[in-house]
């Protein structure tokens, strides 16, 4: 089993990476062989709109022509048995980095008919980790919860299905003394990082045995 985190904060070390590493390790204390990799550290940009993905006996059916460094990794992703997704909440939604991988990975697998189908050549379990300095109340009144369902959707139409996992409140700043951030109580901030973030830690690495044991 290939299983195959994405990193779509540009913090290799923070609330994100760390979730995804948790359910890279449920992972891997099921046997599965995995990687993290950190999207920021790559060079690619969003969808350019060629429409080569989607020219009747074009070359680049049902795949993205564009070559950067997300073209291996769109090749490694056809052959894993799962793949997690996991970005902090920017401005409502994920990460543009995210957001452009979003675009190239899913776009080219995408069928304009009706109903739409999917060229992804096999069933694969799919999750998706979000952080967010919101409350779980504050997430329910912004709104987010409409781009992470539409997400969990786009996902589940493409791959097949797919879960989520929200970690809230999260701690932001290693320094809180350092930063203008008043509407934050530090005190608050690291009780929360200390009592509750190694439950979500939990949460992702029961989600990582998940996605093995649905694939087997
Ligand atoms: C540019 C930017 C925009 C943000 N926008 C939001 C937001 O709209 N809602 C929210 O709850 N948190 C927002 N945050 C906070 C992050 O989502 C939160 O700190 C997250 O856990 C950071 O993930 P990381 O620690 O993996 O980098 C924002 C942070 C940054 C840097």
């Amino acid at each position: 089993m290939k299983i195959i985190a994405f990193n779509g904060s540009p913090r290799k070390k923070w609330n994100t990476a760390m979730l995804l590493q948790k359910a890279l390790e449920g992972a891997a204390s099921q046997g599965a062989d995995t990687k993290l990799i950190h999207l920021y550290s790559l060079n690619f940009k969003g969808c350019i709109s060629c429409f080569a993905c989607k020219t009747r006996e074009g070359k680049s059916y049902g795949k993205c022509a564009v070559k950067d460094d997300l073209t291996p990794i769109f090749n490694k992703i056809e052959k894993a048995d799962a793949i997690i997704l996991g970005s902090p909440i920017y401005f409502g939604t994920v990460t543009g980095e995210m957001r452009s991988f979003m675009e190239r990975l899913m776009f080219p697998y995408l069928t304009y008919t009706n109903p739409p189908q999917s060229l992804f050549p096999k069933k694969i379990k799919t999750g998706f980790i979000y952080t967010m300095n919101s409350t779980e109340q504050e997430m329910k009144e912004r709104a987010y919860g409409q781009h992470i369902a539409l997400n969990e959707n786009t996902l589940t139409r493409i791959f097949g299905a797919s879960e989520t996992l929200c970690s809230f409140d999260t701690y932001q700043f290693k320094d809180y003394s350092k930063v203008v951030a008043d509407r934050f109580d530090p005190m608050k901030k690291a009780k929360r990082h200390k009592d509750i973030f190694p439950a979500d830690c939990n949460k992702a690495f029961k989600m990582g045995i998940r996605l093995v044991k649905a694939g087997r």
